[in-house]
């Protein structure tokens, strides 16, 4: 795992953005794994300027959201189907007929689950997969004790994770009680995964899922198993890190060929 502990969000933006670049750079048709949350907007603020200056474009890029709550109109604001169309697709130049969310409005939940982790394994995989982590160490979806083998499907909520998400609806009690989020196994199976964090309340859940044991507990420490992965993260987020140093002076004392 490589870490690397920047001064600001805007830098986490910056650098994480420049590894996406450098894949959809060698490869056009790249497939993007899609997070939500508030972590990769600066994620795709530096990717929206790149796009603009004609660095890299993804047109012909294809793009798989993470999760989508159940039950929620489509057309509902913080549907994360209108939060990729939104702050994604429109920003970044997507062919929206490219980019899929899972489907949390299926007669079937559990055939609509299955055939999106299928549809992710059709499209060749994933090229890169964007990552935030939430306060209690969830990734995606895949809330404390989830499986690592696991593939997309329904889950809970866990109830600290509808209280942090309210502040995108009116009420505690309009937020839904399920979600459909591709499984730690899908997840592991991207060729890339990118994770990015910044502020103080992610300090402890970014500790224990890079430093603390493997442990379906917190699903982030998933990362442990991946052989490409990257953190990004500013030094708020960062603050719970035993070998910080040695990461800062990885990271200044990485040589040129592995510079991205
Ligand atoms: C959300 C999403 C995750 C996200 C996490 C943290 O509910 N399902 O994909 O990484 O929680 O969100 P934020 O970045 O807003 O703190």
């Amino acid at each position: 795992m490589e870490i690397i502990i920047l001064p600001t969000p805007a830098e986490v933006g910056r650098v994480a953005a420049a590894k996406i670049a450098s894949v959809v750079q060698k490869k056009p048709a790249a497939v993007i794994g899609l997070a939500t949350g508030s972590s990769p907007q600066v994620v795709y603020a530096d990717l929206q300027r790149r796009v603009e200056a004609g660095e890299i474009s993804f047109a012909e890029a294809r793009g798989f959201a993470l999760d989508e709550y159940v039950g929620i109109p489509l057309e509902h604001p913080e549907s994360y189907a209108s939060v990729i169309a939104r702050d994604v697709i429109g920003p970044l130049g997507f062919d929206p007929s490219r980019v899929r969310v899972p489907d949390g409005r299926a007669g079937d939940l559990e055939a609509a689950a299955r055939e999106y982790d299928a549809a992710i394994r059709d499209a060749g995989g994933v090229d890169v997969q964007i990552l935030g982590i939430g306060a209690n160490g969830h990734i995606g979806f895949n809330e404390p004790t989830s499986s690592f083998a696991s593939r997309t499907r329904v889950k809970t909520l866990a109830p600290s994770t509808r209280e942090a998400n309210a502040r995108f609806f009116e009420s505690l009690d309009q937020v839904p009680a399920h979600c459909m989020t591709q499984g730690l196994g899908t997840i592991l199976d991207a060729h890339e995964l990118v994770l990015v964090a910044h502020g103080a309340a992610k300090a402890a859940a970014v500790a224990a899922a890079i430093e603390g044991p493997l442990s379906s507990f917190v699903p982030g420490s998933a990362l442990q198993l991946h052989e490409s992965a990257t953190v990004v993260l500013d030094e708020e987020a960062a603050a719970g890190l035993q070998l910080a140093n040695y990461y800062r002076h990885t990271y200044d004392h990485k040589p040129e060929w592995q510079r991205f």
